[in-house]
C-alpha cells in the first residue's frame, strides 16, 4: 500500500486549487442565484486541459490519471459544483465514452473537441418515466437503413443547452430489452431537436439542466456507438467511471463545508471563547474530518482500480454512495457551525448543503448505488 501522491498529481492537485480560488470563487454566489451557467469559467478550464483530462493526447486530451481527476474534482467542487458537474460530465460520461468504445472517425470528428474544451458535451440517458429503471427506454430510434428516426424526450439533461454533442440512448427493438438500446451521437442544430426550458433548481443552479425533444431527428448510422444493441451496456459501463466523478464531486462538497467550519470555528467566539475551544464544536469536526476522510479514500482507491484496469463498478458505486452521504451530513453540520450565518448566502454553507443533496440523486440515486454494490455482495 503506497498513500503519497505523485509530484505530478500534487501540481494538478494544486493547479486545481488556484483555479478554484482566483477563477470560480468571484461570482459563485451571484452565478447560483441568477441560475448563471460558468462559460466563460469553463472555456479557461477547457484551455488548462480539464475537460479532457483522461483522454489520450493523440485524441487532443491531458493523458492524466483517474486518480488526478479526483483530486481536482475535489478542489472544484470545494468551491463551485454547478462548474464540476461540467467538467465530471465532459470528461467521464462523455470524452471516456467515445474514447473506450467510438470509432476511428466518432473519435476524429466528436472526441477531439471535446477533449480539447472546444465543445461541451452531454450524456442522455433519463426520460421523464425512465430514471433510476433505465432499462425502460421510452425514447425510439427506428433502424430506417442508413439512418436511425429518432423520437422522444430526455429529461434532466446536464449541459442540456451548452452542449454541442449529445450522446443519446434510446430503444430500437422493445422486444430485446436492455439488448435493443443504442448510443447515437446527435449533434445540436439537427433538424427536428429542440432543447426544453431550463429547470430552476435547489442546487447546482449554474449548471443548465434541460428537457430534450426529439422528433423524427434523422441521425446516421455511422453516429451510434459500437455494435447495435449496445447502448444499454455502453451506458452502464460509462456510468461506473461517473460514478467516481460525482463521488469526488461530493468529497469536493463536504471538505469545502469543513473548511469553512473551521475557519468560522477558529474566529467566531461565544461564551467567552472561540467555538473551536467548545467540545460539542470539536466533536463535530472530528465526525466531519473522519467521514470525510474515509470518502476521500474511497474515491482514490476506485481511481486506483480504473488506472491499474482492475474492475471498478461496485468501488465506483460505494465511493459515490458514502460521499454523496457524507457531502449531505458534513454541509448541515457545517451550517449548524455557522449558526444564523449559515443560513444566509455570503457565508457560502447554504450553497453548499443544497448542492450536496443532486449528488445522492443523480448517475443513480444513493438506493441504486446500493443496488449495484448489493449484487456484486451476493454474488
Ligand atoms: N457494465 C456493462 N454492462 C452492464 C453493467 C455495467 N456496469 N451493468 C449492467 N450491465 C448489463 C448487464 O450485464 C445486462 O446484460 P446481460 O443481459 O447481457 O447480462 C444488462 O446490462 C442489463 O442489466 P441489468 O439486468 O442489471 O439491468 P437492470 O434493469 O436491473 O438495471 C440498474 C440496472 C443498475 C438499476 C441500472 O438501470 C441503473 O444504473 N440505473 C440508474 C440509472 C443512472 O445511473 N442514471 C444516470 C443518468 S446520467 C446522470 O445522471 C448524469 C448527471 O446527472 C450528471
Ligand atoms: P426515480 O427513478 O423515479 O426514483 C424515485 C425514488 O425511488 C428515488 O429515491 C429512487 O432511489 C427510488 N427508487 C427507484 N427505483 C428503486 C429501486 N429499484 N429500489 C429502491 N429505490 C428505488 N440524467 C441523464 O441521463 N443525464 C444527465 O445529464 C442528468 N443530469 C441530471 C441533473 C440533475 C440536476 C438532475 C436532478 C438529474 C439529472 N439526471 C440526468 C437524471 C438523474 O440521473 C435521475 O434523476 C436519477 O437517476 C433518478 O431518476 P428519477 O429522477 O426518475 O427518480
Amino acid at each position: 500500500m503506497y498513500f503519497e501522491l505523485s509530484e505530478e498529481q500534487k501540481m494538478i492537485r494544486q493547479a486545481a486549487r488556484d483555479f478554484a480560488q482566483t477563477e470560480l470563487k468571484p461570482g459563485v454566489i451571484e452565478r447560483d442565484e441568477h441560475q448563471k451557467f460558468p462559460a466563460e469559467q469553463i472555456k479557461k478550464l477547457g484551455e488548462l486541459g480539464f475537460l479532457g483530462m483522461m483522454v489520450s493526447p493523440q485524441y487532443g486530451g491531458s493523458g492524466m490519471d483517474a486518480i488526478s481527476y479526483v483530486l481536482v474534482m475535489e478542489e472544484l467542487s470545494k468551491i463551485d459544483a454547478s462548474a464540476s458537474v461540467v467538467v465530471s460530465v465532459n470528461n467521464s460520461l462523455v470524452c471516456y465514452g467515445l474514447e473506450k468504445y467510438g470509432s476511428e472517425e466518432q473519435k476524429q470528428k466528436y472526441l477531439i473537441p471535446l477533449a480539447k474544451g472546444e465543445k461541451i458535451g452531454a450524456f442522455c440517458l433519463s426520460e421523464p418515466e425512465a430514471g433510476s429503471d433505465a432499462t425502460s427506454q421510452r425514447t425510439t430510434a427506428i433502424d430506417m437503413g442508413d439512418h436511425y428516426l429518432l423520437n422522444g424526450t430526455k429529461n434532466w439533461i446536464t449541459n442540456g443547452s451548452s452542449a454541442s454533442t449529445y450522446l443519446v440512448m434510446a430503444q430500437t427493438d422493445a422486444s430485446k430489452g436492455s439488448h435493443g438500446i443504442n448510443a447515437l451521437i446527435v449533434e445540436k442544430g439537427i433538424e427536428g431537436f429542440t432543447i426544453g426550458a431550463k429547470e430552476n433548481k435547489m442546487g447546482i443552479r449554474g449548471s443548465d439542466t434541460h428537457s430534450l425533444m426529439f422528433n423524427d431527428v434523422k441521425v446516421p448510422k455511422e453516429n451510434r456507438i459500437g455494435e447495435d444493441g449496445f447502448g444499454f451496456k455502453f451506458a452502464m459501463s460509462t456510468l461506473e467511471g461517473g460514478r467516481i466523478g460525482i463521488a469526488a464531486q461530493a468529497l469536493g462538497i463536504a471538505s469545502g463545508a469543513l473548511e469553512l467550519a473551521v475557519q468560522y470555528a477558529k474566529e467566531r467566539t461565544a461564551f467567552g471563547k472561540t467555538l473551536a475551544n467548545l467540545q460539542a464544536i470539536q466533536f463535530k469536526l472530528a465526525d466531519m474530518a473522519t467521514d470525510i476522510e474515509a470518502a476521500r479514500l474511497l474515491c482514490l482507491r476506485a481511481a486506483w482500480l480504473k488506472d491499474n484496469g482492475k474492475p471498478y463498478g461496485q468501488a465506483s458505486a460505494m465511493a459515490k454512495l458514502f460521499a454523496s452521504e457524507t457531502a449531505m451530513k458534513t454541509t448541515i453540520e457545517a451550517v449548524q457551525v455557522h449558526g444564523g450565518y449559515g443560513f444566509v448566502k455570503e457565508y457560502h454553507v447554504e450553497r453548499l448543503m443544497r448542492d450536496a443533496k443532486i449528488t445522492q440523486i443523480y448517475e443513480g440515486t444513493s438506493e441504486i448505488q446500493k443496488f449495484v454494490i448489493s449484487r456484486e455482495v451476493l454474488k
